[in-house]
């Protein structure tokens, strides 16, 4: 049992504080809770934030315990700012009066609108393939295609760096889980090659991601698919956070690389440039439709996407999939560029490929957590990502641009970033001589 004394703010991970050995359930917890109070009541605790506002690039955030931290906003996602826009909260609103506020069903069986169905048109006809399928989240998305498509003596070839959804879909369906270094194509050919060698039959999957949304950065897909497509496997990939938001027509690294059409399963979520929850799969399979409606956990057993959340999708895709779709990401890109270009100036290390998240690393533990804490003091609200999302004194600020974002406000941002280094750095923050009291 851990001592509330021994609680280590600072050097401590969240997973050092389960008890796995108490054997009431939920009491295996309490450490952990006690070490997150203790890190909230000394001022390192960033997470579980809320906002009672729109979400916009000046906003106040509020921690757990309700202390409230107004400031600029590089923490939440809505790259293309769509989620406060006009026209998509009336189509929600429409969608509202029109159909109700809730789908009533599975989509297995009625809970599908004429709305839901249009938004799974026009997705596939905006991805150039001949069907996609909606779902509730990106999570049930990703989750939800692995355990229908893989078998146990099937096998999935999956970068170790690939989203909670992906990971825990392939451990879920399979023990022939084999993890290939991030983004080595060559790797993923050497499983492919062992894996066929010796099992000449077995179903194989490969997953990636388009962008790595701890990292930001980019495998090479086509390259990938002719792998996959050299051994008999199926390629899926999740674009979660650059459909909408990268590419001229808003499709992506995969329209970057010239690899859209080439694909053989995309996965991707909304909750990043489309305004809503809800995720889908898209491909030219179109045996997928009814074997994901039906047989998949996470559609076929869970109500469907509502009426509001598919006209906010669909009046966002009008507007991404069109010239001002095409400014926004003209100006988000204008806005990434300037911080990446302003960051490293001043001697941060930022990671990845240009995309709305901007990966800054910081560090080790403590060190990432009192600099996050200065941040929220001194009006520069971002997210801290730390063990397990990312490794042990691994730690780095996923910085998220948007749309709005305007030139100052990124300017402010680092200067700030900077001020949060020397404090920390020399001791002299309020945080810090608090601590050391
Ligand atoms: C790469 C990736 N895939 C899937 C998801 C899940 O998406 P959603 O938030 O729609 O459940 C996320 C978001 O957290 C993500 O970053």
């Amino acid at each position: 049992m851990v001592d509330s004394a021994e609680f280590d703010v600072f050097g401590g991970v969240t997973t050092d504080y389960y008890d796995q050995a108490v054997i009431d359930l939920p009491g295996r917890w309490k450490p952990m809770t006690g070490w997150w109070d203790a890190r909230m009541r000394i001022g390192v605790d960033p997470y579980s934030k809320y906002t009672a506002a729109r979400i916009d690039t000046e906003i106040v955030a509020y921690a757990r315990n309700g202390e409230p931290f107004p400031g600029i906003n590089f923490a939440s996602q809505d790259y293309l700012n769509l989620a406060t826009e006009k026209r998509v909260i009336n189509a929600a609103t429409e969608a509202a009066e029109r159909y109700g506020v809730h789908s009533a069903g599975s989509s297995a069986l009625m809970g599908l609108t004429e709305i839901t169905v249009e938004l799974e048109r026009k997705l596939a006809t905006f991805l150039g393939v001949a069907d996609a399928t909606v779902f509730p989240t990106g999570w049930g998305a990703g989750y939800g295609l692995i355990r229908t498509l893989v078998r146990r003596n099937d096998h999935v070839v999956i970068d170790v760096l690939a989203h909670a959804c992906l990971q825990e879909g392939a451990d879920a369906a399979t023990g022939n889980v084999h993890r290939f270094p991030h983004c080595s194509n060559e790797g993923v050919e050497r499983r492919l090659a062992r894996i066929r060698a010796e099992n000449p039959g077995a179903g194989i999957l490969v997953v990636t991601e388009t962008v790595f949304s701890m990292d930001s950065d980019v495998p090479d897909i086509a390259g990938l698919q002719a792998i996959c497509t050299r051994y008999g496997a199926t390629l899926m990939v999740d674009v979660a956070h650059d459909l909408g938001a990268v590419g001229r027509g808003g499709r992506g690294y995969l329209e970057i690389q010239g690899a859209l059409m080439t694909v053989d399963i995309i996965m991707g979520s909304f909750s990043k440039t489309f305004g809503s929850n809800g995720g889908f799969v898209a491909s030219n399979r179109v045996e997928l439709k009814l074997a994901l409606r039906y047989g998949c956990g996470t559609l076929t057993f869970t109500n469907a996407i509502s009426p509001m959340q598919a006209a906010a999708v669909l009046s966002c895709l009008a507007i991404v999939d069109s010239p001002e779709g095409e400014r926004r990401r003209k100006r988000l890109m204008g806005n990434v560029m300037h911080m990446r270009s302003s960051l490293q100036s001043v001697g941060f290390q930022v990671l990845g490929e240009p995309s709305a998240i901007v990966p800054v690393v910081l560090g080790s533990n403590g060190l990432s957590r009192k600099m996050t804490s200065y941040m929220l003091n001194h009006g520069a609200i971002v997210n801290l990502v730390e063990y397990p999302a990312v490794a042990k004194n691994g730690c780095r600020w996923r910085v998220q641009l948007m749309h709005n974002h305007t030139r100052e406000q990124i300017d402010a941002f680092v200067m700030t970033a900077v001020a949060a280094r020397d404090a920390v750095s020399s001791g002299v923050d309020r945080l810090l001589s608090l601590v050391t009291a």
